[in-house]
């Protein structure tokens, strides 16, 4: 799948995967949780098209006109003021999505279930989280002391299940490189580092394709 808007996220693999496995198309409805510039939900909205609708929450005000902006093009896109903690929508939705943000909030598994509730009976909640402490740069462990769960997605499919949310499919990729390009660029964009010609694993991100019980 051709993500346009993520061309050059260095995660846009593992989103491409899990979208694949919802058979994802035209006139869905979604939410992105922790939405933050909005890249995913921009992707989101070329992929669902004029009759879908994309929901982009973020509980940081200034979030709302990043994703304004680029998501100019893209009516379908709504971007909404909330905590993903008191997550709520106008309809029930087929896919609740989100990416690094069960990391930043105080209690994942809130999250979660917040947003598994927001969803059809038979519709999809997939949510990307890093096992931060499992990347390398320069063969050492990469940290992210600022993060609440920095290792959350080693925990993510269990929080699913307790969610009550049906596994599909669960997985852990991370981008690597050494030397200039996107990864290295991706690093210094995080931590203000710039590795050089170090070689570079970027945290593994697990992605849980998981689904409401159909009633
Ligand atoms: C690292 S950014 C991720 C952005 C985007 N999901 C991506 O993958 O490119 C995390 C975002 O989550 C938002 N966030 C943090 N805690 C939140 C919460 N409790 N509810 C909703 N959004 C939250 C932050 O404001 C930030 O925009």
């Amino acid at each position: 799948m051709e993500l346009r808007g993520l061309r050059d996220d260095v995660y846009r693999r593992p989103l491409a995967t899990a979208l694949d496995r919802l058979g994802i198309g035209p006139g869905w409805t979604c939410v992105d949780v922790g939405a933050g510039g909005g890249d995913v939900s921009v992707a989101l909205a070329e992929i669902v098209g004029r009759e879908g609708r994309v929901y982009a929450v973020d509980s940081d005000p200034t979030a709302r006109d990043e994703v304004a902006e680029a998501a100019a093009a893209h009516s379908q896109v709504l971007a909404i003021t909330q905590s993903g903690e008191d997550l709520r929508l106008p309809e029930a939705v087929d896919l609740a999505f989100c990416r690094f943000l069960l990391l930043h909030v105080a209690d994942p598994a809130v999250v979660l279930a917040r947003m598994a509730a927001c969803v059809r009976p038979g519709g999809w909640v997939v949510a990307q989280e890093p096992i931060t402490s499992a990347g390398r740069i320069n063969g050492r462990p990469f940290s992210m002391p600022a993060a609440r769960h920095p290792d959350i997605g080693a925990l993510l499919p269990s929080l699913a299940r307790d969610a009550g949310l049906i596994t599909i499919d669960a997985w852990a990729e991370a981008p690597a490189g050494a030397g200039p390009g996107p990864v290295a660029d991706y690093l210094e964009l995080l931590t203000e580092v710039d590795p050089g010609d170090d070689p570079v694993v970027l945290p593994p991100l697990v992605t849980v394709v998981a689904q409401v019980p159909a009633r």
